[in-house]
């Protein structure tokens, strides 16, 4: 039997391929020179003012101005999902969110997902040892709980398209799948 994969599995080998999307100068965005300001939001409930580049990437600044790793680093360019956060509750691609843009606004990364790590998508994660080598999974956790804040009881197709831009080369879907679905609640 074939493993479960995300919809668009297959074709994700060809987006590693040598020169494709040019990633290596998409790796550098955070070196974009501007002016900088102090532009302040807030991170797990507590305000912060940070003083950067307004183009600088969300990611770069919670990893290396916020000391707040959890959050990953993939590919850089919005197609891997390692890097998923929430502001003011929608999940987004921290790689492409610039600082400007979550000015005055709420920004939630993993380690403000809950106050214990007891939110229910991380207690069925630890429950069924969903993670192999554990790169994705902050992104994975991310993206899953902000399908679950507008949707409490997804069917598995839903679940499916609203993981589906998040990899996993590992290929632990079929443990995602099950955790989320355990998470809400769903007898399996
Ligand atoms: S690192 Fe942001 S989507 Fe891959
Ligand atoms: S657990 Fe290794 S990349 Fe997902």
């Amino acid at each position: 039997m074939s493993a479960l994969t995300w919809s668009s599995y297959p074709a994700i080998d060809a987006w590693y391929e040598p020169g494709a999307y040019g990633y290596g100068s998409i790796i550098f965005q955070s070196a974009i020179p501007g002016a900088e300001m102090a532009i302040s939001f807030s991170v797990n409930m507590k305000p912060v003012s940070v003083d950067g580049d307004p183009q600088e990437r969300l990611l770069w600044v919670l990893r290396e101005q916020l000391n707040m790793t959890g959050t990953k680093y993939g590919c850089g360019a919005g197609l891997c999902g390692a890097c998923t956060v929430h502001v003011d509750g929608r999940a987004v691609r921290s790689c492409l969110t610039t600082l400007a843009s979550v000015a005055g606004k709420r920004v939630t990364t993993i380690e403000g997902l809950s106050a214990n790590n007891d939110h229910p998508l991380q207690k069925a994660w630890i429950e069924l040892q969903t993670p192999q080598c554990g790169y994705c999974q902050s992104g994975q956790i991310m993206q899953a709980a902000a399908l679950l804040a507008t949707n409490k009881d997804p069917s598995r197709d839903e679940i499916v398209a609203h993981m589906d831009g998040n990899i996993c080369r590992c290929g632990t879907y079929p443990r995602i799948l099950r955790a989320v679905q355990r998470a809400a609640g769903q007898d399996i």
